[in-house]
């Protein structure tokens, strides 16, 4: 599938006015995603699981405009007009106006909450953008029916990374790989798809549980950071890594390897910080909490035989990724021994979900 697919043949009558609204979930990558180039392609195919509770619910209402602005919008969150959300979704709308070429004749109202509170810093671009794409994409849609569901979500994932590259990984469930390799059918840098070869019961419902360990602004954003791959001295033995982990993680959903999964998943989160820590300017993005977590993760894992094991995303916060059948005993050791890492004490639980709705 080509860009260019993705551009409406033909100009639909669409309505005068309306409203869609969607829900969708935030993701958390096994094999991450760090470096592009082009508009948004990713430099190495990433892997993820798409989360349950952690979500962003979007209503778009629209209506023809007569104002002589380009884009014509409003953003609210929470209920409060969000200014500084707008230059973002500006961007966004100029990136995508190729694809929904009625973007200019309409004036926008998006009414966006998510369901984790602002500012914990679980990144809200992933659910955020993918719930406006599918909105968006809902209003094309209602004008021709003939288009597919397959095309809808390859389309939906395709505007949802043009927004957030990690976006591309929202709209479906419940593991999604984007970015192209051999090892994957129809795998595409444009859009991700879902991994259906049959994966293992044991992932079906496997536990999230993000420890929220600095709830700040990022020093660093992940715009900057992804940038800081072009120039940067391990750069492409970390795309070849990834690569040669999601090609090794594939076997492992299907047969529920912990141990394997355990050994890729925490040396991706680790290889990612670790380009970090090398770039040309180097930063960190960790904190001490972070490390002593992990410490104790891996203490825990060897006292009780457990699968524990953690991932981290662009930031301090740590992911407890564990089976369900550990959920008693793992919530207890969070309570009893990692909540005091935490700000203020916050986590928050989720678990692997299946994408995003139509509400
Ligand atoms: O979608 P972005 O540009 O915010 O990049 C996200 C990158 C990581 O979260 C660090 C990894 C990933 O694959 O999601």
């Amino acid at each position: 599938m080509q860009e260019q697919q993705f551009i409406p043949s033909k100009s639909y009558q669409l309505p005068e006015k309306g409203e869609v609204k969607w829900e969708s979930p935030s993701n958390i990558a096994l094999v991450k995603y760090w470096g592009k180039y082009g508009e948004q392609l990713p430099k190495n195919s990433s892997i993820s699981f798409t989360l349950s509770h952690c979500k962003t619910t979007t209503q778009l209402s629209y209506q023809k405009k007569n104002s002589s602005k380009k884009f014509s919008f409003e953003v609210y969150l929470d209920g409060n007009r969000t200014e500084s959300f707008e230059p973002k979704i500006e961007k966004f709308f100029e990136r995508v106006e190729k694809y929904l070429p009625f973007l200019t004749e309409y004036h926008f109202k998006i009414e966006t909450q998510n369901s984790f509170p602002h500012s914990s810093g679980i990144a809200s671009s992933a659910s955020g953008m993918s719930a406006l794409a599918l909105c968006l994409l809902q209003l094309e849609r209602q004008a021709n029916s003939a288009m597919t569901e397959e095309f809808f979500n390859q389309k939906a994932s395709f505007l949802a990374r043009l927004g957030s590259g990690s976006a591309a990984r929202s709209i479906k469930g419940n593991l999604v790989v984007w970015g192209e390799h051999t090892a994957v059918n129809k795998s595409s840098n444009l859009y991700g798809v879902e991994f259906s070869d049959k994966v293992h019961e044991v992932f079906k419902n496997y536990q999230d549980t993000i420890l929220l360990v600095d709830r700040g602004e990022k020093q660093v954003s992940s715009t900057v950071g992804h940038n800081l791959m072009h120039n940067h001295p391990f750069a492409e033995q970390r795309f070849l890594q990834a690569n040669s982990n999601l090609e090794k993680i594939l076997p492992v959903l299907q047969s529920g390897n912990l141990d394997d999964f355990i050994f890729i998943v925490e040396q991706e989160a680790l290889s990612l910080h670790a380009m970090m820590m090398s770039s040309s300017p180097y930063f960190i993005l960790i904190k001490p909490n972070t490390l002593e977590i992990i410490n104790k993760i891996w203490e825990y894992r060897e006292t009780h035989k457990s699968k524990i094991c953690f991932t981290l995303d662009a930031g301090a916060n740590v992911h407890v990724l564990y089976p369900e059948n550990e959920k008693a005993k793992v919530l207890d050791f969070i309570k009893n021994q990692l909540v005091g890492y935490c700000q203020k004490g916050m986590y928050i639980c989720d678990e692997v979900g299946f994408g995003a709705k139509p509400l």
